[in-house]
C-alpha cells in the first residue's frame, strides 16, 4: 500500500503534520526571507533522493550545490543522481518546467517521491506591477492546478513555496500567491523567524488536523 504521508525526518514537524507531508495534495509554505523555506525543501528532497526515489526540483533561486552538500555530505553525488533540477528564468519557463515535471511524474517510468517549486511566486511577484498581471495570474494558476492534479494522480508530495507581503494596516505578513493558491493547497505552513537559529512552523490550514505549531533549529548541516 502506498503510504499517505511523506515523513520529513524533522520529528516536531512530522508530529505537527500527523506523520508528514500529504502525498496526494500540494503543501504551500510561506514565510519571510531567511525563515527556512529553501532549507526545508532541500532537507526533504535530500531525504527522498537518499531513499532512491526521484525528486523534481524547480529552483528559481539558484540553490547552490554547496547548500545541498552541507546537508548531504559525502552522499552528494548519489543525491544529485536522483535530483532532476530545473532553473527557469521567468514565469513562462517556470510553467513549462512544472508541466514537464508533472508529465514525467504521471508517466510513471521513474518512481517520483517529491516535486519542489522554490520559490513558486518569485517570478509571479515580478509580473504583478506590470500590464501582464492577468496573464501572470493565469500562468501561476494553471501550473498550480497541474501540480494538484499530479499529486492526486501519482501520490507524490508537492512542496510549493510562497513569498510574503507586509500588510501595513494589519501589521502581518501575508502569503502572496492569492486565493487560488490558498484554496489549491490542502496544507499551508507558515515559517516564522525566531531569535538565533530557531524557526517556528505554524500549521495554518490542514483538511484533517487542528491548527498548531512546531519548532526546528537551523544547524550547519541543515535542520534539526
Ligand atoms: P527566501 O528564499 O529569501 O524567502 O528565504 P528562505 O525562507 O528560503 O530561507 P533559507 O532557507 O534560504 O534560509 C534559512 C537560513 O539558512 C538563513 O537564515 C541562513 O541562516 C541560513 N542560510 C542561508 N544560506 C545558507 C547557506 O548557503 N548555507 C547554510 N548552511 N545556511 C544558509
Ligand atoms: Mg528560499
Amino acid at each position: 500500500m502506498v503510504p499517505d504521508r511523506l515523513a520529513t525526518g524533522i520529528s516536531s514537524v512530522d508530529r505537527l503534520l500527523g506523520g508528514g507531508l500529504e502525498v496526494d495534495s500540494l503543501t504551500e509554505i510561506y514565510g519571510e526571507g531567511g525563515s527556512g523555506k529553501t532549507l526545508f525543501c532541500l532537507h526533504v528532497a535530500h531525504r527522498v533522493a537518499r531513499e532512491g526515489r526521484w525528486v523534481f526540483y524547480i529552483d528559481t533561486e539558484g540553490v547552490s550545490v554547496d547548500r545541498l552538500r552541507s546537508i548531504a555530505g559525502d552522499e552528494l553525488d548519489r543525491i544529485l543522481k536522483r535530483l532532476l533540477l530545473s532553473t527557469p528564468s521567468n514565469l513562462e519557463e517556470q510553467g513549462r518546467a512544472i508541466a514537464t515535471a508533472c508529465a514525467l511524474t504521471r508517466e510513471g517510468k521513474r518512481p517520483v517521491g517529491l516535486i519542489v517549486v522554490d520559490s513558486g511566486t518569485a517570478y509571479y511577484r515580478l509580473s504583478l506591477s506590470g500590464a501582464d498581471e492577468d496573464d501572470a495570474r493565469q500562468t501561476l494558476s494553471l501550473a498550480v492546478a497541474e501540480l494538484v492534479a499530479t499529486a492526486l494522480a501519482s501520490h507524490v508530495a508537492v512542496l510549493f513555496t510562497n513569498q510574503v507581503w507586509r500588510s501595513v494596516r494589519e501589521g502581518t505578513l501575508e502569503p502572496l500567491g492569492g486565493s487560488f493558491l490558498n484554496h489549491a493547497a490542502k496544507t499551508i505552513l507558515r515559517f516564522d523567524r525566531l531569535p538565533g537559529n530557531r524557526r517556528r512552523v505554524v500549521l495554518v490550514k490542514h483538511r484533517a488536523l487542528p491548527e498548531g505549531s512546531a519548532e526546528f533549529r537551523i544547524t550547519p548541516s541543515g535542520l534539526d
